[in-house]
């Protein structure tokens, strides 16, 4: 049997590139005074902090929970802003220590022609503040109206240790404290800023599996059933798709890995159609895996009903691999260039497999009439690969 090296290298790069990736999800475990829970949670791509909130549609409100590490003399920050992105017009939430020494919270609007942080209401309603502080971690806690009830938002964040007459004042204008904005879908969970670990890591499992379940496979499907039927590609197709349907078994099962990985990470939203194929494909491949160990010589008595098992299970694998990529779009809403370039790749590939197919039934038919014409012509083989195929 063919050892896939090169896939199996490229594999070993894309998980010790992605790996750090899935320790970023920090927040999960993360515990807060007076039994407060909150369904979604963000590690953010700044600042080291995160952000966990619960949102109620029936009266358009959200509860959150900002936490940021800070040591006693500093403060943090954290701000929607309905009219734009970033810091200009961004309704905040401050918290710090205040003269008496008191953890305080405070809320002002901040905007380009007015950073001066006052002690006044913002411009959606707020039913609750408080904050905290704990080993050198400052956390703010707040229940506010969402302006205009929409659940896709533009979050700031900050953090510093300026003050002036008291309050916080001015932070430092360049690297990670300028990068902290984004937007946040208060639904799915998602915040798009650049670097937000769990946006990537949907993309990376939407790769990884679009490319060995939803490419490789169909690829190596067609590989087997139209290249052996050319004499001269003998034993050569057998490796090509032994080693295609090898490096698509492994990497698919490492984006069958990064999927459960989300799916327990996802405590609002489970996804049980989409996960439940994922978990019958993975069995069916595994499944083939062993097919291909135990498979029986060919002229053993046996060999007609491993082909047939082996078959229907690929095909079937191949079914499912799309239906569940298509869901996996549905899911991720990625950019629609991306569902259109699966489309097109998967479209080219069928194409391709219906000229093939009246290609190779061409060829057999041909070599079929020669046998015929000429029985002391011994081409038998070629026809009887070609019936196996057709099971
Ligand atoms: C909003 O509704 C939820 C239930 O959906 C309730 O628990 C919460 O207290 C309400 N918040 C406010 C501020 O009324
Ligand atoms: C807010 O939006 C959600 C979903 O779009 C809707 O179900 C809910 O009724 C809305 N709430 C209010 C108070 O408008
Ligand atoms: C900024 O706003 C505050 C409060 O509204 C006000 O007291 C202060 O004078 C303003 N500063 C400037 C520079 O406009
Ligand atoms: C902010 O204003 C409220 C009243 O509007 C007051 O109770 C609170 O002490 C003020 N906080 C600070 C830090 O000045």
């Amino acid at each position: 049997m063919a050892i896939p090296i090169g896939p199996l290298m490229l594999l070993c790069l894309l998980v010790s590139f992605f790996l750090p990736s899935f320790s970023q999800q920090s927040c999960t475990g993360e515990r807060f005074s007076q039994n407060r829970i909150y369904s979604f949670c963000n590690s953010l791509p700044q600042l080291s902090s995160n952000l966990h909130w619960t949102y109620h549609p029936a009266n358009s409100t959200v509860d959150i929970a900002y936490r940021a590490p800070q040591s006693s003399n500093g403060w943090i920050a954290w701000a929607l802003n309905p009219t734009g992105s970033g810091m200009d017009g961004a309704q905040t939430i401050f918290a710090f220590f205040d003269s008496r020494n008191a953890m305080t919270v405070v809320s002002s609007p901040i905007t380009f022609a007015n950073t001066t942080v006052t002690n006044s209401s913002l411009s959606f309603k707020i039913y609750s503040m408080a904050s905290e502080f704990s080993n050198n971690v400052m956390t703010i806690y707040a229940t506010i109206e969402l302006p205009k009830n929409s659940t896709k938002v533009n979050q700031v964040w900050q953090a510093a240790t300026t003050f002036s007459n008291g309050l916080p004042s001015g932070h430092p204008i360049s690297g990670p404290n300028v990068l902290s904005k984004g937007e946040l879908d208060l639904l799915s969970g998602e915040s798009s800023s650049a670097g937000s670990s769990r946006l990537h890591r949907k993309n990376i499992h939407g790769v990884l599996n679009a490319v060995s379940w939803g490419i490789l496979m169909p690829i190596g499907a067609i590989i087997a059933r139209y290249m052996r039927v050319f004499k001269s590609a003998d034993p050569a197709w057998f490796y090509l798709h032994v080693a295609c349907q090898c490096s698509a078994y492994i990497i698919g099962v490492a984006g069958w890995g990064t999927g459960l990985k989300l799916g327990s990470d996802s405590k609002g939203i489970t996804y049980h159609r989409h996960r439940t194929i994922g978990i019958v494909l993975f069995s069916l491949a595994t499944l083939q895996v062993f097919a291909l160990l135990l498979r029986p010589k060919k002229d053993h008595k046996y060999r007609l009903y491993w082909n047939i098992y082996h078959h229907a299970i690929g095909y079937t694998i191949i079914v499912l691999s799309v239906v569940n990529i298509f869901k996996g779009f549905d899911i991720l809403d990625p950019d629609h260039k991306w569902k259109h370039a699966y489309i097109a790749i998967i479209s080219t590939l069928g194409g391709i497999a219906v000229i093939l197919e009246a290609v190779t039934w061409g060829v057999v038919l041909k070599r079929k009439r020669s046998v015929g014409s000429d029985k002391s012509h011994r081409g038998v083989n070629g026809v009887n690969g070609r019936q196996h195929q057709v099971v």
